[in-house]
């Protein structure tokens, strides 16, 4: 039992706050579906990874100089001089990279059990808000060190800006705050990578949170724990106390209550996490040369182009996407479309049966060949172009396009297996 003295004061918390109500309707009460499997990890290590950029990047911006001058000798001052200061920068370097392994992932997840599916649309939208927003946050960041792929890396990207009709040379102008890459755009990518998006970045994630709570967690069975109130016999209901606010409207079978269930279930993901983490960090803390790339441990410098100017892994598959398509326009309008794509799978998907387990052979092999398509756009984005790369560039692209234009078609009339009422594995 707690002391008095606390549950004194958890009362008078409570009388104006709704603290134990909150936490029992999101956490302690809230109904998970109990066959969440191995792919269910990768919201909360999200979440995990979020915490650790946010509180390394505070201890790294206490020693970081953004400035044209100094950023790059700050930089190497962190590493040598700071206590700890090395650890930091690979927590931080390693754990953008592990964002991106986490986040895609997650959304494998999401297409596999078609989680995106009515009724969780928004709650999808509100995912790749994030995804984009992880995105800008990932290439400011890049600049900051101020090495010579930093430099050459955003001279590219914010290029691109200047193939658009009309306001492209003023609207490369605007966003560098010079007529070159210089101190000044550090300067203000700093103060974005720093405030603005991570500030962008919690809300939506909270948003995204409040999204899934309101509808519910889908599940690998893509069957819903939720059924038609007084539809579903006493001794069939879930056996545990979940919150009025879900039992008032349903009635709640072959569920668990996140906390401790899912709680400690997912301690387990957090483990194996951070010992592959720490791994990287300890013994490989460049990724070779896939998440601190060669040319950034030169300072930037205008004269010298790198050899070859490739973008963080992470990116690879939509600069892949932008590099084989001759026109800069129609490139960059290729790059944009790819995650407007994944914006509105949604509703390219018309299929009403969620999860792969249920769905079509048809269906299966599009999501395969999807990834594949993925898996080697970002392989080829790491490496130089030749016409090899480009013509099997070209042939992934027209696999990762195609994904969707077939969902389309196909998820219509798709014949998919008998849904089982209740989950049965
Ligand atoms: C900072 C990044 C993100 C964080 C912290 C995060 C966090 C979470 C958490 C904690 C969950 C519940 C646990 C779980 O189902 O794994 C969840 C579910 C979900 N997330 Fe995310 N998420 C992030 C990014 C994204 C992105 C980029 C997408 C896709 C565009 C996405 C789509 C979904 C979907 C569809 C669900 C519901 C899955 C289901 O119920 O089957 N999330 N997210």
């Amino acid at each position: 039992m707690l002391p008095k003295l606390v549950t004194d004061l958890v009362a008078w918390i409570d009388k104006r706050i709704p603290m134990t109500d909150s936490f029992n309707k999101h956490v302690g009460q809230y109904p998970a579906p109990k066959n969440f499997n191995f792919w269910y990890f990768f919201g909360s290590l999200a979440m995990l990874v979020l915490v650790n950029q946010i509180l390394t990047g505070i201890w790294l911006t206490m020693n970081y100089t953004p400035s044209g001058e100094e950023a790059f000798a700050s930089v190497e001052y962190i590493m040598r001089d700071v206590e700890y200061g090395w650890l930091l920068r690979y927590m931080h370097s390693s754990g953008a990279s592990a964002f991106f392994v986490v986040v895609y992932l997650h959304m494998l997840r999401g297409m596999m059990y078609g989680s995106y599916q009515k009724p969780r649309e928004l709650l999808w939208l509100f995912g790749m808000f994030i995804f984009l927003v992880l995105m800008a946050e990932g290439f400011m960041g890049y600049l900051l060190p101020w090495g010579n792929m930093s430099f050459w890396g955003a001279q590219v990207i914010i290029s691109l800006f200047g193939a658009i009709p009309i306001i492209g040379d003023d609207l490369t102008l605007w966003i560098r705050g010079d007529y070159v890459i210089s101190g000044a755009t550090l300067n203000r990518f700093f103060a974005l990578h720093v405030i603005a998006l991570p500030l962008v970045l919690v809300i939506l994630v909270f948003l995204h949170i409040v999204a899934l709570h309101e509808v519910g967690s889908n599940n690998p069975e893509g069957i819903d724990i939720k059924k038609p109130k007084g539809s579903i016999a006493e001794e069939d209901k879930a056996p545990f106390k979940f919150h009025k606010s879900y039992t008032d409207k349903y009635d709640i079978v072959d569920a668990v209550p996140f906390h401790p269930y899912y709680s400690v279930k997912d301690i387990m993901g957090v483990v194996g996490f951070l010992i592959i983490f720490c791994y990287v960090i300890f013994f490989a803390p460049e990724g070779g040369g896939y998440f601190l790339e060669k040319p950034n441990f030169e300072p930037a410098n205008p004269l010298k182009t790198p050899e070859h100017i490739a973008p963080v892994w992470y990116f690879g598959p939509f600069y892949t996407i932008l590099r084989i398509i001759p026109d800069k326009l129609i490139g960059a309008g290729a790059m944009f479309g790819a995650i407007v794509m994944l914006f509105l799978l949604p509703w390219f998907d018309r299929g009403t049966v969620k999860s792969l387990r249920y769905r079509s052979t048809l269906h299966k092999i599009n999501l395969v060949q999807f990834c594949i398509c993925f898996f080697v756009l970002g392989v080829l984005g790491t490496m130089s172009a030749s016409p090899l790369a480009n013509a099997i560039g070209v042939a992934a692209t027209v696999g990762y396009f195609g994904y969707f234009i077939a969902l389309f078609i196909y998820s219509k009339n798709e014949k998919t297996k008998e849904l089982p009422e209740r989950i049965s594995h």
